[in-house]
């Protein structure tokens, strides 16, 4: 029978009977899975990561671990480790002592408590440490401290909320990769919050985007990015953000175009909605080229022409906010002749694009922006 570790049903959260907090949640995790559940500060990530851990009790719904409703009860009894972004390491203990103390509470025979504290220690590279108090530590020693302490308790379910954020960047994504490699070694199950969309597509095996309480989407990292199921997915994931131009489409005979303000482009050699009208386009920063001078033709055919107002170079890619049609649009690339261009170029200056024709989408401007089939034209 293959079950699921975590497995949420219908899960609401109404604080003070009127903050409805979480809506409807349903979430199913598999074992070993790596979930990332992201989000705006705010949406309810750790009033649901509370819920599962049984810190917070819920209004109505169900949560079971490994097989087991769990939903009623105490925390001790979920068999869940929680790593938490404060790291709540015992300022009086030592690191040992601070790694130990699960396990002495069970009483644990001494033996085994010193192996599993030595085995995670070596793990997470903190053998060193183990006599210092936590105020003679980094943050980022802090924060390995705090996830040897979920380690040793071998628990059924790992949760994490926004462990990395108190780090510097450098740090964070240091910790990152030895995150994704302890992951791998240990192989627990884990649910990880963050509001970090980067965190989120580097660790996750799946992610769960999450907005005022409700599930907005859930898959692999590359799968939301390249079909966001809707507007808000598409800006949430993916940085610099998705560039949005409303407009309207038309399509006529065999001959498809699409109207920014008064400019047009024309669409009929890519697949669009099936009915014209009123669209928000999404394109994203790379999928916007700027054409050189030369070599042109091969680059594909001018869509527009935008303004130059910034540039922004990174080294290994440049980013340039443009006007395009009346918007303001981000346009980045890596490419060594591109990156020329855009370095090259000055304010005010005016530029040829070409949108790339793979990674247009089209979304709706109803309030929910969901993202629309679309359809070659002949
Ligand atoms: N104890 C509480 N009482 C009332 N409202 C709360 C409480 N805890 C959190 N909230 C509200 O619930 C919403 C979600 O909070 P939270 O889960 O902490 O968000 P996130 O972790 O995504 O930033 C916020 O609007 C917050 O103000
Ligand atoms: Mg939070």
């Amino acid at each position: 029978m293959s079950q699921h570790q975590l497995e949420i049903t219908k899960l609401n959260k109404i604080y003070d009977k009127k903050v409805h907090v979480l809506k409807d949640i349903d979430l199913e995790i598999n074992e070993k899975e790596f979930l990332v559940l992201v989000g705006p500060s705010g949406c309810g990530k750790s009033t649901l990561l509370r819920s599962i851990a049984g810190l917070e009790g819920v209004t109505s719904g169900d949560i079971s671990i490994a097989g087991r409703t769990v939903t009623d009860l105490a925390p001790a009894d979920r068999d869940i480790a929680m790593v938490f972004q404060d790291y709540a390491l015992y300022p009086h203990m030592t690191v040992r002592d601070n790694l130990s103390f699960g396990l002495r509470m069970r009483k644990l025979p001494k033996d085994e408590i010193d192996e599993q504290v030595n085995t995670a220690a070596a793990m997470l590279g903190i053998e060193e440490l183990l006599d210092r108090r936590p105020s003679q530590l980094s943050g980022g020693q802090r924060q390995r401290v705090a996830i040897g302490r979920a380690v040793v308790r071998r628990a059924q379910l790992f949760l994490f909320d926004e462990p990395l954020s108190n780090l510097d960047a450098k740090l964070r994504s240091q910790t990152r990769i030895e995150l994704a490699d302890l992951h791998r070694k240990v192989g627990a199950t884990s649910v990880y919050v963050t509001h970090d969309q980067v965190e989120a597509m580097t660790l996750a095996d799946r992610i769960v985007v999450l907005n005022k309480g409700v599930i907005q989407q859930q898959g692999a990292p590359m799968d939301l990015y390249r079909e966001p199921a809707n507007c808000f997915v598409a800006s949430f994931i993916g940085s610099p953000t998705m560039n949005f131009f409303p407009g309207k489409l038309t399509r006529t005979g065999g001959k498809a175009t699409f109207c920014i303000g008064n400019d047009e482009i024309d669409l009929s050699d890519c697949p669009v909605p099936e009915a014209g009208g009123d669209y928000v386009l999404g394109i994203r920063p790379e999928a916007i080229k700027v054409l050189a001078k030369q070599g042109r033709e091969a680059e594909g055919k001018v869509d527009m022409k935008v303004t130059v107002n910034l540039i922004e170079p990174h080294g290994h890619e440049a980013h340039m906010v443009a006007t395009l049609a009346g918007h303001q649009a981000i346009i980045r690339s890596a490419n060594p002749h591109r990156l020329k261009v855009m370095t090259d170029a000055h304010r005010g200056d005016l530029l040829d694009v070409t949108f790339d024709r793979e990674a247009m989408h089209f979304f709706d401007t109803s309030s929910e922006g969901l993202r629309v089939k679309t359809t070659w034209i002949s």
